[in-house]
């Protein structure tokens, strides 16, 4: 590894000026304005790959934004990774949160700090500087590789799931590598051992035909505002229980193990929870640990509710409509479409009769657990260990990346979920930021990982 090493160690700089230069295009998927940038971070990642080495590497157009894809399948009679990422980001706001503009890379004290510095084009961009190591120094990589980055994980992911779905054969791999989690703190290695599912929605809130004065017609008129503080407090109580009949019936129960590593909290997450927070208790279902309450209890969330007067000032308006954002997060054993239907029937029973409600299915993914044992599971735990000089934790982690679960389905490949984020990188909030000896590093174990794969 020492030739590999070296040429890291000399080309920190220009690895560097190479994730400033993605992270400052603003490939926002959610927000349509945006397109043009999608277009330019997936060209940016293909020029990447091209300069690397790979032998096919360019964009796959799809419905929405670009898929980036590349192969190097030189190295016959050896294994096939695939490699996962996804090159956008999430909106900004508020702009006025951040120490320094979200798209202009900054660095302070060891971090960069930008939007994507972590999440995730950072971590996909120490996968690309593996590869760039590993092929600049030998000429060649010890594995075959397939790359393949979207550019709607934030989004829910459409694209990326008709094109694993349809075009399965351009992905035969014996591992898929993901590198879009974070590990409990610097000096404790993580590989993720499981993910939750999600189901997004939207309930709409339909009241009377047009605005009204609520002088007039308060008394009589519906509140679809009031209506949805009514849903959504039946839904989910005070003590964090929801109540959507039939959600809990399919929750596996979990194992001993995992009981006992979640209620003795041996790396002190809990504590972490509240600093990180900024709050003084936690909220939530009491008669579970905080640890499985965050990875393996289900959630309910609302995102926001829109709707009536938010102006300046005061306005006297009964609104006609409201809607409310609301996600529910989902232990890999509850599947996303079934959740739906008990929720949408759940939303209808709960509500007011004098209001109209219809719930949309924005998106879902469905959740994942990893079996620990597999080859590939094996070479990850090696390189960690040589990087960070301890064996791995393996945690199951609350956030979803959907397309894990359909690489193990569709594919049927072990699916390794190693990343070098921080708990405090604030992914999706401002002042993003992804540690550079944590970048460094990340670029160290993969290559130390792809090495193993291949032997
Ligand atoms: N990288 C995250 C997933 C994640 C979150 C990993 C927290 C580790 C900790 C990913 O980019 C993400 O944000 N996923 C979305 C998926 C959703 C939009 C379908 C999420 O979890 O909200
Ligand atoms: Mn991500
Ligand atoms: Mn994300």
């Amino acid at each position: 590894m020492t030739q590999v090493e070296t040429y890291i160690t000399e080309h920190e700089n220009a690895f560097l000026e190479d994730l400033k230069g993605w992270l400052r295009i603003p490939s926002i998927s959610a927000l349509p304005e945006h397109t043009d940038d999608m277009q330019r971070a997936a060209n940016y990642a293909v020029a990447q790959l091209q300069r690397i080495g790979f032998d096919k590497a360019g964009l796959i157009q799809t419905q929405g934004h670009p898929l980036v894809y590349a192969e190097w399948l030189k190295a016959s009679g050896k294994s096939t990774v695939l490699i996962y990422g996804h090159y956008d980001v999430q909106p900004v706001d508020p702009v006025h949160l951040w120490d320094s503009p979200p798209f202009e890379p900054t660095i302070r004290d060891g971090n960069i700090y930008c939007r994507g510095a972590c999440d995730d084009k950072g971590q996909t961009m120490l996968v690309f500087k593996a590869l760039e190591s590993l092929m600049s120094v030998n000429g060649t990589l010890p594995v075959n590789v397939r790359v393949l980055i979207e550019g709607e994980e934030e989004a829910g992911g459409e694209s990326v799931e008709h094109y694993v779905r349809t075009s399965p054969e351009q992905l035969k791999c014996d591992a898929a590598f993901i590198c879009d989690t974070h590990m409990p703190a610097k000096d404790i290695p993580a590989l993720i051992s499981g993910l939750r599912g999600i189901i997004y929605t939207e309930v709409e809130v339909q009241g009377a035909k047009r605005d009204l004065h609520s002088g007039s017609y308060g008394g009589v008129a519906p509140n679809p505002l009031h209506a949805l503080a009514i849903i959504i407090s039946r839904l989910k109580d005070a003590d964090g229980h929801i109540h959507i009949p039939g959600l809990y019936d399919k929750l596996r129960k979990p194992t001993h193990v995992e009981k006992e590593f979640w209620h003795n909290d041996p790396l002190h997450i809990n504590e972490s929870l509240r600093e990180e927070m900024g709050v003084s208790q936690l909220s939530g279902e009491l008669e579970y640990p905080p640890l499985e309450r965050i990875s393996a209890r289900p959630t309910f969330e609302v995102h926001g509710i829109i709707g009536g007067f938010v102006g300046e000032g005061t306005k006297t308006v009964i609104p006609a409509v409201a809607k409310a954002k609301i996600s529910l997060r989902l232990p890999a054993d509850l599947k996303s479409a079934e959740v739906f239907q008990l929720f949408e029937r759940a939303v209808k029973e709960v509500a007011p009769p004098d209001v109209t409600v219809t719930v949309h299915n924005l998106h879902g993914g469905e959740g994942i657990l990893v079996t620990p044992d597999s080859p590939p599971i094996h070479a990850a735990i090696e390189a960690l260990k040589e990087t960070y000089g301890k064996e791995p934790v393996f945690l199951r982690e609350g956030g979803s990346i959907p397309i894990a679960a359909l690489f193990s389905e569709i594919l049927g490949a072990p699916v390794v979920l190693m990343g070098f984020s921080l708990p405090d990188d604030s992914p999706h909030s401002p002042n993003e930021k992804y540690s550079l000896g944590q970048f460094f590093k990340g670029v160290r174990t993969v290559a130390s990982f792809l090495k193993k794969m291949g032997q």
